[in-house]
């Protein structure tokens, strides 16, 4: 497991390139190097450009987050992590929910690569999903000792960290510990759109909730200069007690 200090405000702010759009996509890459932590690449980006299309957004130089939230047997997910780790990516992902011999293959595929290798981190209980959709397929509410028993699983099964809620960051760090990362998603700063986000924070809030990465889109790639959105963003993370940038 990785235990390394926290990352600088900068690295840790992940902005999610979700296009169909490859050219889109490398542009923003690009003008974001030197900006940004990294940009995250999903399965909407993934099915329509492939291997080829990540490698191309990868040649612009910023680390990317290959988040295609591997579910499967742990024999297929290994298979899966290693043909992933050819396009050397920052972070990738799993479902916790896959289990745990599935969350170990994961992390013994990456593992064996050696250092440096990528994070390894776990999709706790997707922020789409209520309480009622939780005891529809089974599960008891509330949705955070969910979260928290799939983030204490991941842990124990050697990976990295969680994608989680900033609504059960506080809980999974009390859980997990200061070097568990936290990769948080659903973050409008206050002078964005919420758009389809329900359960929304600024950037300030998640830091203070925990989170070590911000996973930030439409706030930054609708904005009408992107390169000046992310910049205000990391100003909010590099110093949570000012006003609002
Ligand atoms: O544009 P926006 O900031 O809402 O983008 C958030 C990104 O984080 C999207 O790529 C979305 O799929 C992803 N995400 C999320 N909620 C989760 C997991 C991932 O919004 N629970």
């Amino acid at each position: 497991m990785t235990t390394s200090a926290a990352p600088a405000p900068a690295e840790r702010l992940f902005v999610a390139l979700d296009t169909p759009d490859a050219d889109a996509a490398a542009g923003l890459a690009k003008s974001l190097k030197g900006v940004a932590g990294g940009v995250k690449l999903g399965n909407e980006f993934f099915t329509a450009h492939g291997p080829a299309g990540v490698a191309r957004v990868a040649a612009e130089g910023l680390p990317v987050f290959l988040d295609l939230k591997f579910h499967d047997i742990p024999n297929t997910v290994a298979g899966a992590v290693k043909a992933a780790l050819a396009l050397k990516p920052f972070m990738l992902n799993v479902h916790a929910s896959g289990g745990a011999a599935m969350m170990r293959s994961a992390a013994k595929a990456t593992a064996e690569l050696g250092n440096p290798r990528p994070l390894v981190i776990a999709v706790t209980v997707l922020t789409s999903l209520d309480d009622d959709d939780l005891r529809a397929v089974g599960v008891r509410p509330p949705m955070v000792d969910q979260a928290v028993r799939l983030a204490k699983l991941a842990q124990a099964s050697d990976l990295d960290g969680v994608v989680c809620s900033a609504k059960e960051a506080m809980a999974i760090r009390g859980a997990c510990g200061r070097a568990f990362r936290l990769v948080v998603p659903g973050i409008r700063p206050i002078w964005a759109a919420a758009e389809d986000q329900k359960r929304i924070v600024t950037p300030r809030e998640a830091i203070a909730l925990g989170a070590d990465y911000l996973v930030v889109g439409r706030p930054i790639t609708e904005a009408r200069d992107p390169v000046a959105a992310a910049r205000r963003i990391i100003a909010e993370i590099a110093s949570p007690e000012s006003p609002e940038p």
